[in-house]
C-alpha cells in the first residue's frame, strides 16, 4: 500500500488500522477492545490487554534467538569508556536491578525518580521499573535541584536513583549534592536514594537513606516481569508548559509499545538486528523513545553516547561513533549539526571516517533550518529527514515515512502526517484555514496509540492545555501551515515555550522566577533567534522605584537565580534592565515585538502599542547588550557602555 492509502485508512478507520498493528507485539493477554473512552472521555488504547514492556524489550528477544546480539553499546567520550551488553546480559542486569528495587519495596504502580547522566545504569533503571510495573520519572541531569524537587513532589516516588556525577566536556558535575539539596526542599522525599558511584566523583552518603548500587546488586535476586494492563502507566516525563509547574506527561504500556514498534519500520525504516543511534539524552523524550524503548522493542542495537557533538574531543565525534558501531539510522537535533558546522565548516573530519553503514539521518527537537539542511546535503549522501513531534506524542507526528514510501523533500517542511495523525491547521476561532495559510497546528482526536492519555494526577490540566481550545482536536501549541501538496511546515510555538539547543523551556517559568526578585517590578523573557542554539532566552527587566542596587548587580543575580532554580541548561545569560516594557494600550506586554526588534532591522510598529517611542528605547537596550542581530558588534563602539 502507498503512503497516502495507509494514512487515509489510519485516520478514517483508526480502530481497524490499529487492530492490525496490535499484533506487532507479543501480548500476555490480547486486548478485549482496540479503543475506548474512559469516564473522563479520554481515549484509551487496547483496554483489556496485558503485557510487560521490559519483557518485550529484552526477554522476548532472548527467547527468540537474539540473546547474543548486542542490545546496547555504551560509548563515553566524556569518561573515555566503552562497554557493550548483549540482550541476555542486559536482561540479566535489569532483572537483578529489578530485584534490588523490589527488595526496597517497589511494586507495580509505585513511582521511581531517575536523575542520572548518560550511563547504562540509567537505561537499566528505566527497564527495571518497567519490569516491575513501577512508573519511572526520569529527570534530565541539567536541571537544578528545585526542578528535581518539583518533580519529586508531584510523583511522590518510593526510590530515587542517581549517580555520583555527570561529565560535561571536561567538567565533573557532582549529582549527589544536587539530589541532597532537592530532597531538602521536597515535601515527599523518597524512602531511599540509590547512588551509582562513578570513579570521577565520590558521593557523600546519608546513613539509612542512601544506598550503594554495587552493594545492592551484590546481594540481590533477579526479579521476573510483572504483567501490567495496557492502560497502566509506564512512565511520567515532565515537560515545560507556560507556567512554572511542569506538566507530567503520562505514557501507557500497550499503546506505547505498539506505536514505537510500528514507527521503527514505518518512519525509521530499520530492521531488527540493525544499529539505531539517537544522540540525545535519556532525560528527554527522544531518549525514552529512541535510545531505550523503540530500538529495543524492535530488536535493534542501540547506542548510548555520553558526549557532545563537539569538543569530545572534536567535531568528528558523531562520524566516529557511526563508523565504530556500524550505525544505519542516526537521529539528533539540528543544533548539534550547527555546532559541528561552526567548528568544521568544510566537514574535513567527516572524511576521516567510514560512515558507509549510514542509510538515513533523522532530525527533530526543533525545526531543521534550511541552511543546516543545505550544509548536511553537501556533507552526506543519504536522505536527511526532518520530523516533528513532542514529548506529549512520544513518537513522530509528521515525517517523511521512509519505511512506507520516501517522498521528495521540501526544505523547511517535516513532510507528511505520520499514519495515525490527522493534522489540520485552524485559525484562532477554530476554523480551518486555506492551504498555504498559517494557523494553529492541531491533531484530530483520537490521538493514535503512544500519545499521552492524560497528565499525571492532573486530568483538568490535560483538558485545559490540550483539549479545550479546539473542540475535537489536540492543540499542539505549534504554528505553521500545510501547502498545496500536503507538506506540513512547522514554524514555531504559539505559546511561551522556547526551544534552546533542542531543550524545551518555559519563558513563563523564567518570568515567574525573575518576578520573585526583590528589586524587580516587572519583566518579560523572550526567545531570541540564535544561530547555534536556535533560540536563547533574554530577559527585559524593569526595576522597582527606589531600588538602589546597580542594574549590573541585579542582572548578575537574575542570571544566577535562573541557573540555580532551573539549571544551566536554560542558558539564561542576559537580563537587561530597561526603563519600561513595550505594551499595548490595554497593558499586554508585546513580546513578539521585542523578539522582532532583536533580529530585524526594520519592524512595523504594532497599531495597538501604547507609546511608539519605546521601540527605539528597546532597540538601543538590545544593541547595547549585544542581543540577536547585534551579537557580533564590536565591543568598543560607543553604545557598548553599561555592558
Ligand atoms: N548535566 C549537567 N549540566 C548540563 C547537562 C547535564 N546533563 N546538559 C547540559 N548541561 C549544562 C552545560 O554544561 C551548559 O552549562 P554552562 O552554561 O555552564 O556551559 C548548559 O547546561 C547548556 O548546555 P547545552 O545546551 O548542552 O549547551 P553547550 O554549549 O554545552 O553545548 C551543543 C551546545 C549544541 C553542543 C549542545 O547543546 C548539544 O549537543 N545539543 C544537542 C541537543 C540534544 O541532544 N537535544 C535533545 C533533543 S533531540
Ligand atoms: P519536546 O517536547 O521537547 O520534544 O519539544 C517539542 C517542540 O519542539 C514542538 O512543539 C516544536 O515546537 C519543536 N519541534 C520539535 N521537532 C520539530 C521539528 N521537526 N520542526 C519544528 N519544530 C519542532
Amino acid at each position: 500500500m502507498r503512503y497516502r492509502d495507509v494514512h487515509e485508512l489510519s485516520v478514517s478507520n483508526p480502530r481497524f488500522f490499529w487492530r492490525q498493528k496490535m499484533d506487532l507485539i507479543d501480548w500476555m493477554k490480547e486486548p478485549s477492545k482496540v479503543l475506548e473512552q474512559d469516564e473522563n472521555g479520554f481515549f484509551r488504547w487496547f483496554p483489556g490487554g496485558v503485557l510487560n514492556t521490559c519483557h518485550l524489550a529484552l526477554d522476548h528477544h532472548v527467547d527468540h534467538g537474539r540473546g547474543r546480539q548486542v542490545a546496547l553499546y555504551y560509548d563515553s567520550a566524556a569518561a573515555h569508556t566503552r562497554r557493550r551488553y548483549t540482550y541476555r546480559e542486559l536482561r540479566d542486569e535489569v532483572a537483578l536491578f529489578a530485584g534490588v528495587l523490589s527488595g526496597l519495596g517497589v511494586e507495580k504502580g509505585d513511582r521511581v525518580v531517575i536523575y542520572m547522566p548518560m550511563v547504562p545504569e540509567a537505561v537499566i533503571s528505566m527497564l527495571a521499573c518497567a519490569r516491575l510495573g513501577a512508573v519511572h520519572s526520569v529527570v534530565f541531569g541539567g536541571f537544578a535541584p528545585h526542578e528535581l524537587a518539583v518533580r519529586v513532589d508531584d510523583a511522590k516516588p518510593k526510590v530515587l536513583i542517581t549517580a555520583s556525577c555527570g561529565i560535561e566536556f571536561e567538567r565533573v558535575i557532582e549529582y549527589k549534592p544536587l539530589v541532597d539539596a532537592a530532597l531538602e526542599e521536597t515535601k515527599h522525599p523518597p524512602q531511599h536514594v540509590i547512588v551509582f558511584p562513578r570513579p570521577q566523583a565520590t558521593a557523600e552518603m546519608k546513613d539509612g537513606r542512601d544506598l550503594d548500587w554495587h552493594e545492592l546488586m551484590h546481594s540481590a535476586e533477579p526479579a521476573d516481569c510483572v504483567p501490567v494492563a495496557s492502560t497502566d502507566p509506564l512512565y511520567i516525563l515532565y515537560t515545560s508548559g507556560t507556567t512554572g509547574k511542569p506538566k507530567g506527561v503520562v505514557r501507557d504500556n500497550g499503546g506505547h509499545a505498539v506505536a514505537l514498534k510500528y514507527s521503527m519500520k514505518a518512519v525509521y525504516n530499520t530492521n531488527p538486528g540493525e544499529v539505531f543511534w539517537a544522540a540525545s539524552d535519556v532525560g528527554w523524550v527522544v531518549g525514552h523513545s529512541y535510545i531505550v524503548y523503540g530500538p529495543l522493542l524492535h530488536g535493534c542495537t542501540t547506542v548510548l553516547f555520553e558526549g557532545k557533538p563537539v569538543r569530545t574531543p572534536d567535531a568528528g565525534a558523531f562520524w566516529r561513533v557511526i563508523q565504530d558501531y556500524g550505525v544505519s539510522a542516526f537521529f539528533t537535533a539540528p543544533t548539534a549539526f550547527r555546532a559541528i558546522k561552526k567548528e568544521d565548516p568544510d566537514a574535513h573530519l567527516r572524511r576521516q571516517y567510514d560512515i558507509s553503514t549510514l542509510r538515513t539521518l533523522y532530525l527533530a527537537g526543533e525545526r531543521l533550518d534550511p541552511p543546516t539542511y543545505e550544509w548536511l546535503s553537501q556533507v552526506l549522501d543519504v536522505p536527511i529527514v526532518d520530523h516533528w513531534w513532542q514529548t506529549e506524542s512520544g513518537w513522530p507526528m509528521v515525517a517523511n515515512p521512509m519505511g512506507l514510501e520516501p517522498h521528495k523533500v521540501k526544505t523547511g517542511s517535516a513532510t507528511f502526517p505520520v499514519p495515525g495523525y490527522q493534522v489540520d491547521v485552524l485559525d484562532d476561532e477554530g476554523r480551518p484555514v486555506k492551504r498555504g495559510e498559517t494557523g494553529n497546528i492541531v491533531v484530530k482526536l483520537p490521538l493514535p496509540p503512544g500519545c499521552l492519555p492524560t497528565l499525571w494526577n492532573n486530568d483538568d490540566g490535560f483538558r485545559e492545555s490540550y483539549l479545550k481550545t479546539y473542540q475535537g482536536y489536540y492543540h499542539t501549541a505549534d504554528g505553521g501551515y500545510i501547502d498545496e501538496d500536503g507538506y506540513v511546515f512547522i514554524m514555531g510555538r504559539t505559546d511561551d515555550v522556547i526551544n534552546v539547543a533542542g531543550h524545551r523551556l518555559s519563558t513563563g517559568e523564567m518570568e515567574e522566577l525573575i518576578g520573585s526578585h526583590a528589586a524587580v517590578a516587572e519583566c518579560a523573557v523572550v526567545g531570541i533567534d540564535d544561530q547555534l542554539k536556535g533560540q536563547l532566552p533574554v530577559g527585559l527587566v524593569v526595576l522597582k522605584d527606589g531600588v538602589a542596587q546597580e542594574p549590573a548587580h541585579v542582572e548578575a543575580e537574575l542570571v544566577q537565580l535562573i541557573r540555580a532554580e532551573i539549571g544551566a541548561v536554560a542558558a539564561f545569560k542576559k537580563a537587561i534592565v530597561v526603563g519600561r516594557l513595550p505594551k499595548t494600550r490595554s497593558g499586554k506586554i508585546l513580546r513578539k515585538t521585542i523578539r522582532r526588534l532583536a533580529v530585524e532591522e526594520q519592524i512595523v510598529t504594532p497599531p495597538t502599542i501604547d507609546d511608539p517611542a519605546i521601540i527605539a528605547e528597546i532597540r538601543t537596550a538590545l544593541r547595547q547588550h549585544r542581543v540577536g542581530q547585534y551579537a557580533n558588534l564590536p565591543l568598543d563602539t560607543d553604545d557598548a557602555d553599561g555592558i
